[in-house]
């Protein structure tokens, strides 16, 4: 079986990092054909500053890195250096990348990428707020019939918001792009917090990582361990949760994962409850069950998996 062609959309701090890493060390089953960075967590400039520094780390600098979308398609950019510091990869100080950008717009790259491959081959994996996705999509109105899927760590059902009690980030950041694209008609994963806040970076697992011994566990253990202050003091947990690599284990090992297809819907105008995921779990509006959402996840078989891919690195 040849590998599975994936894109892999993000905005880079550390969660976002191991995902594609993740998915970088599982080359028989994943083909990463290109890494697409969008505003998020941090501005545009650090977001792509930090794949090129993790690429090198990781000494896959051959991978493409797209800079994308600096700001939501129509709302200012909101970002979260409160949880991740300044740079996005406080913790742990990388070089300064010495590889460049690709050339193009991420949105362009992304067309292009899926158009020029034969139908359903691609996969998208969006770890970020979905704005070079909705861009996409708007530019190639063929994008959504020619993917073969869009897996994106995203939204919440029973869990509430990470960023307001209704909204978690990716979502709330660009809420008219996430709700463009759960309406686009490709086939949808989503894992919302309900799953990633079940996954949590304890010491044990953090301790397993830094012992696999490389310079990239090295500083992946620093930087994860930094970035898991602010949910521990947030939520009174044990460790933060390792939202992103969520997509590529969904995609390396699914059985890992359990959920059902429902309709989902994105809150666009109400203050309140603005980037609201409305998961019809019970199917009570009628409305078409397009979006696969994964409430559970096993654990310690994620981790398991994360930690055995990183160790390839
Ligand atoms: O809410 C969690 C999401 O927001 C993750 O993708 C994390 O990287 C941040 O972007
Ligand atoms: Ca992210």
């Amino acid at each position: 079986m040849p590998p599975r062609p994936v894109i892999i959309d993000t905005d880079p701090s550390p969660d976002d990092a191991v995902a594609f890493l993740v998915a970088l060390a599982s080359p028989e089953e994943l083909e990463v054909l290109a890494i697409t960075t969008v505003a998020g967590n941090v501005p545009l400039p650090l977001t792509s500053q930090n794949a090129l520094k993790a690429l090198e780390l990781a000494r896959r600098t051959e991978t493409p890195v797209y800079a994308g979308a600096h700001a939501p398609l129509i709302r200012p950019l909101i970002t979260a250096e409160h949880v991740h510091g300044r740079t996005g990869f406080d913790g742990y100080d990388l070089p300064d990348p010495t590889t460049q950008l690709a050339r193009g717009f991420a949105p362009d790259a992304i067309i292009e990428l899926v158009m020029s491959r034969p139908q359903g081959e691609v996969t998208l994996c969006c770890l970020a707020p979905l704005t070079n996705i909705a861009l996409a999509l708007a530019k190639e109105p063929k994008l959504a019939s020619r993917l073969r899927e869009i897996v994106l760590m995203g939204g919440s059902f029973s869990e509430g918001g990470n960023v307001t009690p209704a909204a978690e980030f990716n979502i709330y950041v660009d809420p008219e792009a996430a709700a463009r694209v759960l309406k686009c008609g490709a086939p949808i994963t989503m894992i919302p917090l309900d799953c990633t806040h079940q996954a949590l970076t304890t010491p044990e697992r953090l301790d397993k990582l830094r012992h696999i011994g490389t310079p990239l566990a090295e500083a992946f253990y620093h930087l994860l361990k930094f970035n898991k202050i602010f949910d521990e003091q947030k939520y009174g947990t044990v460790g933060g949760p390792l939202h992103d690599a969520t997509v590529p284990a969904y995609l390396l090992r699914p059985e890992l994962f359990s959920g059902r297809m429902v309709h989902v819907d994105v809150e666009c105008a109400s203050d309140l409850t603005l980037g609201m995921t409305v998961v019809d779990w019970w199917s009570v509006t009628g409305k078409p069950a397009t979006v696969k959402v994964c409430r559970e996840i096993n654990a310690q078989g994620y981790f398991d998996l994360v930690i055995d891919r990183l160790a390839r690195l």
